[in-house]
């Protein structure tokens, strides 16, 4: 057991209590992050006069060796020690003694531990902002690659209207950029330096916390020591917004799911991203959307479980807090997986366009532009509308489409119909026709892909 406070203690810490207080196996996982903080707090010291610069040089090529040495695996980070922050003050004072005692010298593990958190939460928020970007950039090229795609646009999982594989692609784009949009807005509200507000009081040093924030990249320092110790505002948020990124990948995973079935047959999963039966031989299974799907519940509980230990907690910090940690190193990892892996389907994914096609021309997806040819000839809506269900109803008893249907048969329904009622349901006209701003029309969706293009480029 290696702790920074024994001084004020006359026993040895239970061993059933220091393994169940300690947090070393899962805040390792910052130890970059707490060093980087480390230098800069020294360097502000020295700056300040409240270390010389050869003590300052002295513990910054100490921290340095550290640092190299965990990542070659040269130095283990062991259970040993209580936190991170115990293992690098720790081995910082074996490696250049003296001088390593002074690192703490106006900071607290409090501040301290604010800062690792955030200086990890901000790094990972680039890497999932740039995760979500490469998925819009796939989502991206199937939209311009499939302009002409015809398939069924579901409502209640029944055949509705037609609308095209872009306009479908497109959808999802637009999640994913709002997705992108929250992770942006995270970064800026959370990017404010809590170091130096000591346990919660500030200190008595006099710090330079402005000069703290700029060497590490924030905007500034926090404003209130009280809540820089005890903020975890920015980790809810992040859950909150990888709980919505999880939602959409799911959403997307169940109609991936559906569309690979054999009754669909929309789209093919590529052997790669595809799994077997070890009993059924002609199983080709869709494993990966089906994982996506299922993680989000583990991604669901992470921001379940911070709101509710932050819920109770007076000001200011409390030892709950060191809750923040675990789930949300699992909720991003399992994200960044879930992403990367997601992508890397899609775009390998074959779509069956031919099928896609066939299947909106017999699902009746034509029913409201028949109503609407109706309307063009004088009659009113609601009367269309029973016109068409009558000649539904008929197609449905001789197993026809409203395509194959010939002129005499429309007439004996309803003597409105001319030839080109074959031009008003044609399932391309269908589609084209519908050109208003956010339509699946090719004139409305180029418009989108060319906005879409410019976003991708500049953000
Ligand atoms: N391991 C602790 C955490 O994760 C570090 C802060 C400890 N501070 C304290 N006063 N015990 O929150």
């Amino acid at each position: 057991m290696a702790q920074l406070w024994g001084g004020r203690f006359t026993k040895e810490t239970d061993q059933l209590v220091y393994n169940f207080n300690a947090s070393i196996s899962f805040d390792q996982k910052f130890y970059q992050q707490d060093i980087r903080g480390s230098i800069a707090h020294v360097t502000m010291l020295a700056k300040q006069g409240i270390l010389t610069t050869e003590e300052r040089d002295q513990i910054i090529d100490g921290l340095n060796g550290i640092l190299e040495d965990v990542k070659t695996g040269k130095l283990e980070i062991t259970s040993k020690y209580e936190d991170i922050h115990s293992f690098v003050e720790a081995n910082l004072i074996d490696r250049i003694g003296e001088a390593g005692k002074k690192l703490h010298t106006g900071r607290s593990r409090n501040d301290q531990v604010a800062l690792d958190m955030k200086l990890y939460v901000r790094d990972e928020v680039i890497q999932l902002d740039e995760l979500v970007k490469s998925l819009l950039e796939t989502i991206e090229k199937i939209m311009e690659e499939n302009l002409h795609t015809y398939m069924p646009g579901f409502t209640h999982l029944q055949k509705a209207q037609p609308i095209t594989l872009a306009h479908h692609m497109g959808a999802y784009f637009e999640m994913f950029r709002r997705d992108r949009g929250r992770l942006t807005d995270i970064y800026k509200r959370m990017n404010f330096c809590p170091l130096g507000s000591g346990a919660l009081a500030g200190t008595t040093y006099p710090l330079d916390r402005n000069y703290t924030a700029e060497l590490l990249d924030f905007d500034g320092p926090t404003l209130n020591s009280m809540d820089s110790v005890s903020d975890r505002d920015y980790v809810i948020e992040l859950l909150s917004a990888l709980s919505t990124i999880m939602m959409h990948l799911s959403r997307f995973s169940e109609e991936v799911i559906i569309w690979n079935t054999n009754e669909y047959g929309f789209v093919e999963i590529d052997d790669a991203y595809s799994t077997g039966s070890s009993i059924m031989p002609q199983k080709k299974n869709p494993d990966i959307a089906e994982l996506v799907r299922g993680k989000t519940g583990r991604v669901y509980a992470a921001l379940m479980s911070i709101l509710t230990t932050m819920k109770g907690l007076p000001l200011a910090y409390n030892k709950d807090m060191q809750e923040d940690k675990e789930l949300t190193f699992d909720a991003i990892d399992t994200v960044k997986g879930c992403l990367a892996l997601f992508t890397g389907m899609l775009a390998t994914m074959k779509f069956c366009d031919k099928v896609m096609e066939d299947s909106a021309k017999n699902g009746f997806t034509n029913a409201t532009d028949a109503a609407d040819y109706l309307v063009g000839k004088g009659v009113p809506f609601r009367d269309a509308h029973g016109i068409v269900g009558q000649l539904v109803l008929y197609c449905i008893d001789k197993n026809l489409s409203l395509d194959d249907m010939s002129l005499e048969e429309y007439k004996t329904i309803s003597p409105v119909f001319e030839a080109d009622i074959y031009d008003a349901v044609s399932m391309k006209n269908c589609v084209e026709r519908r050109n208003t701003i956010g339509a699946p029309g090719a004139e409305a969706m180029k418009n989108v892909i060319a906005e879409n293009q410019k976003y991708l480029k500049e953000n």
